[in-house]
Formats: structure tokens, sequence, C-alpha cells
């Protein structure tokens, strides 16, 4: 967290930037990283789901709930839990890059490049992870587990 902060906050000098969080998985992520940006900053959340409670994405995602604040002329930054097939991600950026924003970056805890199914940009990456399912730190496990304070795995 202190090193992506870092990462962040050096590159968004003299700038504000506004941080959409993706729940439900990056509630934790999000509250964590922001907290090392030592930048004047604003945030907002939206839902999606592409899985429910399955362990594999539908294809298709669901808006469950909408920005509230306007984009228009912002330097987004995307914060993500994990980025698996990337469909979610995908979406995302189509719905955002319509909204008009300055510019739009993804920040992700988690990426697992070997499920890829559409290619996504990455600019602030945790860590990349083997095919595993991962849960624990605001990511769930059928719902449950999100307050684990670490992060944990079934091989699959
Ligand atoms: C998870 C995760 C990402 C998405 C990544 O969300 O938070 O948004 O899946 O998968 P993808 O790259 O294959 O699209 P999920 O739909 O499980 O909802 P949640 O965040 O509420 O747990």
């Amino acid at each position: 967290m202190r090193e992506l902060g870092l990462e962040i906050t050096r590159d968004y000098r003299n700038k504000a930037p506004h941080f959409v969080s993706v729940l439900n998985g990056a509630f934790i992520f999000t509250a964590d990283l922001v907290r090392n940006i030592n930048l004047p900053l604003t945030l907002d959340f939206l839902a999606l789901s592409s899985y429910g409670n399955a362990q594999n994405s539908s294809g298709e995602v669901e808006l469950l709930k909408d920005l509230r604040l306007p984009i228009a002329g912002k330097d987004v930054i995307v914060v993500e839990d994990i980025v698996d097939t990337g469909i979610t991600l995908n979406y995302l950026m189509g719905y955002l890059e319509a909204r008009k924003p300055a510019s739009v970056k993804v920040a992700a805890l988690l990426s697992k490049p070997s499920r890829r199914k559409v290619q996504v940009p990455i600019h602030y990456l945790g860590f990349e992870i083997e095919d595993a399912y991962v849960y624990g730190y605001g990511l769930d496990r059928a719902q449950e587990d999100r307050n684990l304070p670490f992060i944990t795995s079934i091989k699959s």
C-alpha cells in the first residue's frame, strides 16, 4: 500500500485525482490505498457484479450501484481488488470513457493474467498471482470472509 500510494502521489503531483472504487471487493483495498496517498483527492463508489455467488464469471456485467459524482474532466483512478478475465474492467472502462474524464488509470490489488479473456490496462498493480480462488481482505467466498485481514486461497 505504501509503495502504490507513493507512486500515485508522485505521478499525480499538482493534481487532485478522483478515485472510483469498485464495490464490493475493493472496499478494504481502497481504504488502505487512499490513506497512503498524500494529495487532495475525491472518491466515489460504484458496484458491479459479474459473478453473483459463482466462482466463475458469468460474462455479463451488471451495474448494481451507479456513481454519485460526475467524472467529466477528472483524472480518474479506478480501484479494483482483482482483475481476472478482465470482463468487468473492460466494461467499466467503456462506461467511464463515455463520461469524458480527462484521464483514466487503473489500480488493482491482484491480477491473474493466465485467466484473461479481454486485454485491459493496469497502471498500478499490487501482485500478479496464479490461477487460484482467492478471498479475504475484501474479496469474498460466496459473499463471506470479506473481513479476513489477509488474503488466502483455494487452489483450482
Ligand atoms: C470481482 C472483482 C472484480 C471482478 C473481476 O467482482 O471484484 O470486479 O470480479 O473479475 P473479471 O476480471 O473476471 O471480470 P464480483 O463480481 O465477484 O463482485 P464483488 O466485488 O462484489 O465480490
